[in-house]
């Protein structure tokens, strides 16, 4: 007895723990069969062998009956690595188990909790098994990759507590049926953003079946309806109602307001429109509520019984009024997060309207018209960290309150109308990781050095008249824009003793440890310091910046230096109106990202290596014009394909021009969008009339210039299918031959220069067909017969246009085709039949200016929408720029 009562424990804890590992043999099947069935890269499934497959990772089974009752196995071991999508991919992927889920895990009959989200099952329909899952609590695939439809059975998971399918990330579409929501009777969580949803007029109706659910997140469903009444609200549990980047087009709905339990309410870019409905007032318990980015027009009603009220965002619809109006309509005691940028107010925030503010944070007030009349010695109680005032008014003088918020970390004054210089104390404020002023008219030098700011991420100090020299600058800064100024001095310096930390180069010469600025700067992605008066070499280390060059519009000279390395995400040089001498940077060989390329109006000499058209296949924009280039163009450049823009005039280049120019085919009619940052400061390029290109409508600029060299040999006829082209300009070279036949297949052409050359031969008729023609250079060459009329030509009546070609006649040209004599008596009188021979011709042409007025004012109208649209793209502009500097801060985040 003494001795048989442990014996029996021990032997029941034996029994326990054998029980406890059991693992049922068809489970384990199963398990092997899934493992089978994916591939592993990263092995995340080795320790799935053996007997006992309740020890496998990522398992878990009951310690009561053995059954297997949680397989969680997320792809969630990654990060972005830095942040672009490319590379997410590719991690996502290489952690990623791939291949198929297997139906054999459908006898998991006990299985509680499955999670495969994030692996990569794509080109998979989604598995009809699952819905045999019947004791599912969770089951998270969200962004798994898969496609089709989801199967209704799913319905049967009556057990489940959440259910995730999003797939947001994933680029194939998962579609599904909503009528079966109804049946997940104990549903609390769904999230079934990107997923698409097929019979979307009931899926309120479906979701309002389910009074247990607590949080519901839909986003881009492709739901067109949002039922404004419901004669019973049954899902009063809702708590957080998310739902984003659908198209209701519809207003808010009244039966929201007897969602009494929601905290959270956001309804995003879902173009919702006025009225409000009254009852939003009413959601009391509501802690954060946005409804930006609709069409949502006029004041906000009263909404002072949301008491707790955290978090508001109401940015980009068009509320329009009063500032003070409409913090009036809100209990602001608790609010931390203010959005209210792009709402088209007016008025004047003074510090009457931020009395009531006891804990504010953020406070975006951007793109709006509000003057801000702070006093120098307002002093509240809340410390913000984020302010955006980008196009309010706080001039002329620098913003003395600001002194006093000491936690401010993202910063941007952005064209609001201060005239002063940067006092001392704004450098003072060390938790600043963002500073926009752009635009305004800052004086005078900034500090000598700013590396004690060392949370810095991007300075913005562009389009002012700061002057002196660019400061020694912190580590951890990512983009640094100066454009637009008068800084001066070199880029070489030495740092203070301090700070000696990083990367620090010895100077052989001199024998003292100099910092070259940018090369201990080993964050930078974004640097423009284009239009100043900086001048010396360009430090050995240029090529280490990550993603944006810009340093056009100085007086940098001397070779450049070469370091050999680039960063992959390289994408936009421009060196373009320097002093920069010297071989075709080889450095750039290894730029194998680049999109952007100015090397423009410097002393460039040698030739264009073939490296170029070979390495780098991103480029979309090649501009070495106005350097000393010489040899011929290599026939490799046609190999890049996404090139919109050539621009290599004035050089010194001879040979044929490149016989395969129909392979770029960015340069046909479709757009292939940069997707670079075009910033500010990329440099008007070409005219063409009075259209200016410039960084805003850069994207649809296409053009090839290859004008001032000494090229010889024929226009190869492929030119004409480059039929997006805007402009070409081949003048000042040798070029002999014929103008191509389908001259006029180019229809886009706005601008045809071809002038001083040796081309032979008639003026095709097709080039009448070039309607967008308004500017046409045809003169000093060797042209004969008589010149086509009709359409746009008409409107190119400028006989200089066609001067220096002997043989050529007819309108506009003095020289009438038939009578080449040319005494007194026929001079005039010819004079008087070209006038008739105009009458005439217009006369015919009525006809066809009858005939084709439809044409005409399509074009017409066409081209004002065009100016219109570059009008609308130039207002949109400072909101790029404010983009820009998003993705900064984007970089910064991601980068901490
Ligand atoms: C069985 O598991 C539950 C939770 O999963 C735990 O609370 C309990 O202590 C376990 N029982 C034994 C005997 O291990
Ligand atoms: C589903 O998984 C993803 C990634 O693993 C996770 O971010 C998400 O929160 C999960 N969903 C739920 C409802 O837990
Ligand atoms: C409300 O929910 C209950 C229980 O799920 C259901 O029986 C009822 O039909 C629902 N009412 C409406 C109007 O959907
Ligand atoms: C929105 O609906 C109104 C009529 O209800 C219609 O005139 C308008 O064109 C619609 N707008 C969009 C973008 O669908
Ligand atoms: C706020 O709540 C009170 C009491 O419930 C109510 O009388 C009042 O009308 C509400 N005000 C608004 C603006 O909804
Ligand atoms: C901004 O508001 C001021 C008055 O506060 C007004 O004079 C000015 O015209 C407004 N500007 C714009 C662009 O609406
Ligand atoms: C044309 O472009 C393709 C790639 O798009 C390239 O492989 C080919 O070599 C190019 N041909 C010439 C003559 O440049
Ligand atoms: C053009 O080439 C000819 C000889 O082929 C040469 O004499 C002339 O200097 C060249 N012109 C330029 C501008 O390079
Ligand atoms: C020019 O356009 C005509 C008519 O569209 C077409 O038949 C012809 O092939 C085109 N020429 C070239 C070289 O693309």
């Amino acid at each position: 007895m003494h001795h048989f009562l442990p014996n029996i424990l021990i032997f029941l804890l034996v029994i326990q723990a054998f029980l406890a590992n059991c693992c049922l043999e068809h489970e384990r099947d199963a398990l092997l069969k899934f493992k089978a069935g994916v591939g592993d890269i990263s092995n995340r499934l080795v320790s799935w062998r053996g007997q006992e497959c309740c020890d496998w990772a990522w398992i878990r089974c009951s310690n009561q009956t053995g059954h297997v009752i949680k397989l969680n196995l997320p792809n969630t071991n990654f990060e972005f690595v830095d942040g672009s999508y490319e590379d997410f991919l590719s991690y996502w992927n290489y952690h990623s188990l791939t291949g198929k889920i297997s139906p054999s895990l459908a006898s998991l009959s006990d299985l509680k909790h499955l999670d495969l989200s994030y692996n990569n099952f794509g080109g998979n329909k989604f598995p009809k098994f699952i819905s045999s899952l019947k004791n599912l609590k969770y089951l998270n695939l969200s962004n798994t990759g898969m496609s089709g439809m989801m199967p209704p059975q799913l319905g049967n998971l009556s057990r489940l507590f959440y259910l995730d399918l999003s797939c947001e990330y994933s680029d194939s579409i998962l579609y599904t049926d909503t009528w079966w929501f109804s049946n997940l009777r104990s549903l609390r969580y769904m999230d079934m953003s990107g997923v698409n949803f097929k019979d979307s007029n009931d899926w309120v109706e479906s979701l309002n079946k389910l009074p247990s659910l607590e949080v519901l997140v839909l986003s881009d469903n492709g739901l067109i309806k949002l039922s404004n009444s419901l004669t019973f609200v049954n899902f009063t549990s809702l708590r957080v109602l998310h739902i984003s980047s659908q198209n209701f087009n519809s207003t808010i709905p009244n039966w929201l307001g007897s969602l009494k339990s929601l905290t959270d309410l956001l309804l995003e870019s879902c173009n919702l429109v006025s009225p409000y409905p009254a009852t939003l007032g009413n959601l009391s318990s509501l802690s954060k509520l946005s409804l930006g980015f609709n069409s949502l027009d006029g004041m906000i009603p009263p909404m002072c019984n949301l008491t707790r009220l955290t978090y508001l965002s109401l940015s980009d619809n068009n509320i329009e009024g009063d500032i003070g109006e409409l913090l009036e309509k809100f209990t602001l005691g608790k609010l931390q997060y203010l959005d209210i940028s792009w709402t088209n107010l007016s008025g004047i925030l003074s510090e009457a309207q931020l009395t009531s503010f006891l804990k504010l944070k953020t406070l975006e007030l951007s793109g709006n018209n509000i003057t801000v009349f702070l006093d120098s010695n307002w002093n509240p109680t809340f410390q913000l960290n984020r302010i955006g005032m980008f196009s309010c008014y706080l001039g002329p003088n620098f913003p003395t309150w600001l002194k006093r918020q000491k936690e401010v970390q993202y910063l941007s004054l952005e064209d609001t109308g201060i005239d002063d210089i940067i006092p001392s104390w704004f450098w003072k404020l060390t938790s600043l990781q963002f500073i926009d002023l752009f635009s305004n008219r800052l004086r005078g030098n900034l500090p000598a050095s700013l590396v004690h700011m060392t949370k810095l991420n991007s300075i913005i100090l562009s389009n002012n008249q700061l002057e002196g020299e660019i400061p020694f600058l912190p580590i951890s800064l990512n983009g640094l824009s100066l454009s637009n100024n008068s800084f001066s001095g070199q880029l070489r310096k030495t740092y203070e003793s301090s700070y000696r930390k990083k990367s620090v180069r010895s100077d052989n010469l001199s024998g003292e440890v100099v910092e070259l600025f940018p090369c201990g700067l080993t964050n930078l992605m974004y640097l423009d310091l284009s239009s100043n008066n900086l001048s010396g070499h360009l430090p050995p280390c240029w090529s280490n910046i990550g993603q944006d060059l810009i340093l056009s519009n100085n007086k940098f000279s001397g070779a450049t230096p070469s370091s050999f390395s680039c960063s992959k995400q390289l994408t936009v040089v421009s060196f373009n109106n320097n002093n920069l001498a010297g071989d075709f940077p080889i450095d750039l060989k290894f730029c194998t990202g680049l999109q952007f390329l100015d090397l423009g109006e410097n002393k460039y000499f040698g030739g264009i290596p073939d490296w170029v058209g070979e390495n780098m296949h991103q480029l979309t924009y090649l501009r070495l014009s106005s350097n000393l280039l010489s040899g011929n163009i290599p026939s490799t450049l046609t190999r890049l394909e996404y090139l919109q823009v050539l621009d290599l005039g004035n050089n010194h280049l001879s040979g044929p021009l490149p016989s395969h120019l129909d392979n770029f085919t960015d340069m046909g009619q479709s757009f292939h969008y940069l997707d670079f940052d075009s910033g500010e400061s990329l440099q008007t390029i070409t005219k063409s009339s009075n259209l200016v290109y410039d960084s805003d409508n850069l994207y649809f600029w296409k053009s090839i210039d290859l004008s001032n060299n000494n090229l010889t040999g024929e226009i190869p006829q492929n030119i004409v299918v480059l039929d997006g082209l805007l402009n070409l300009n081949l003048s000042h070279n040798h070029l002999i031959g014929e103008i191509p036949f389908e001259i006029g297949n180019m229809t886009s052409l706005e601008s045809l220069d071809l002038h001083m050359n040796n081309l032979s031969g008639t003026i095709p008729q097709s080039i009448s067909l070039l309607y967008s023609l308004e500017v046409l250079n045809l003169s000093y060459n060797y042209l004969s017969g008589s010149i086509p009329t009709g359409h746009q030509l008409q409107s190119l009546d400028d006989p200089s246009i066609y001067s220096g070609n002997p043989n050529l006649c007819g309108p506009p040209l003095k020289m009438s085709c038939e009578s080449p004599k040319s005494d007194d008596n026929n001079d005039s009188k010819s004079k008087h039949v070209g006038d008739r021979d105009n009458w005439f011709y217009l006369f015919i042409e009525f006809g066809f200016v009858v005939g084709f007025l439809v044409v005409f004012f399509i074009l017409l109208f066409k081209r004002n929408w065009r100016y219109d649209y570059f009008r609308m793209i130039d207002i949109g502009f400072n909101r790029l720029h404010v983009l820009t500097a998003l993705a900064f801060e984007r970089w910064s985040a991601e980068r901490a």
